[in-house]
């Protein structure tokens, strides 16, 4: 499983891309105006930034809701960079826009999926990426990640080829169960791929390992 951070904050993407087992990164509206990012040119750059920093596939997500306007907008993201995937929500226009650049060769992250249904048009559509929202359907009182499993069923039996990025993730058992599920990737805040090193046994195990090493040094 890929491990993607979902993050416009360039200092998390320093730290994951050190720690050298991230894949990519995804982005949205919001976290770009939680960074301050202000201005369409502004925002371009912030993207090229993210690019150079990482080798691997960057969501960019358009703000056009209309056909026409998230092609406009697709096309220029996806001129950014090479490793741009154009995000695009689950909309009917946006399913449409998808086939559009999956049959112009840029490739799309379909968002804001919340349900089997909505995954099957991705896939239909030739989109890159299927992107369910885990927490976000565990806010709302249902198992995401059975839908990430669902997911997983349907496309294995249709043989789609789209990827499933399990998004939306809050704590590092989403990352496991979601792995376990079979989802390609996900993509994750920087805490909850940092608490899958946490075990208060390697602490033990650590302190004591050193402790001894006093004793034959
Ligand atoms: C997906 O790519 C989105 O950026 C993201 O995972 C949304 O997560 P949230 O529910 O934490 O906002």
């Amino acid at each position: 499983m890929k491990f993607f951070l979902d993050t416009a904050n360039l200092a998390q993407i320093k730290e994951a891309n050190e720690l050298g087992i991230l894949d990519g990164v995804t982005t949205n509206p919001s976290l770009m105006a939680k960074e301050g990012v202000k201005g369409q040119a502004a925002v371009m750059n912030h993207y090229k930034t993210i690019c150079e920093m990482v080798n691997g596939d960057i969501s960019a997500e358009v703000i056009s809701t209309d056909f026409n306007g998230i092609i406009e907008e697709g096309k220029k993201l996806a001129a950014i960079h090479k490793n741009i995937v154009v995000k695009v929500p689950m909309i009917k226009d946006g399913v449409k826009a998808m086939k559009w650049f999956t049959d112009h060769g840029i490739r799309t992250n379909c968002t804001l999926v919340f349900s089997a249904g909505q995954a099957i048009l991705c896939a239909k559509a030739g989109a890159a990426y299927v992107s369910p929202f885990i927490g976000r359907i565990d806010d709302s009182g249902w198992d995401g990640v059975l839908l990430v499993e669902q997911i997983v069923k349907i496309y294995k039996a249709q043989g789609f080829k789209t990827q499933i990025l399990a998004a939306s993730i809050r704590n590092p058992n989403h990352i496991i169960r979601c792995a376990e599920a079979g989802a390609h990737v996900c993509t994750s805040p920087l805490e909850s791929i940092l608490g899958l090193l946490k075990h208060p046994l390697t602490d033990i195990g650590l302190a004591k390992f050193l402790e001894d090493a006093k004793k034959t040094a």
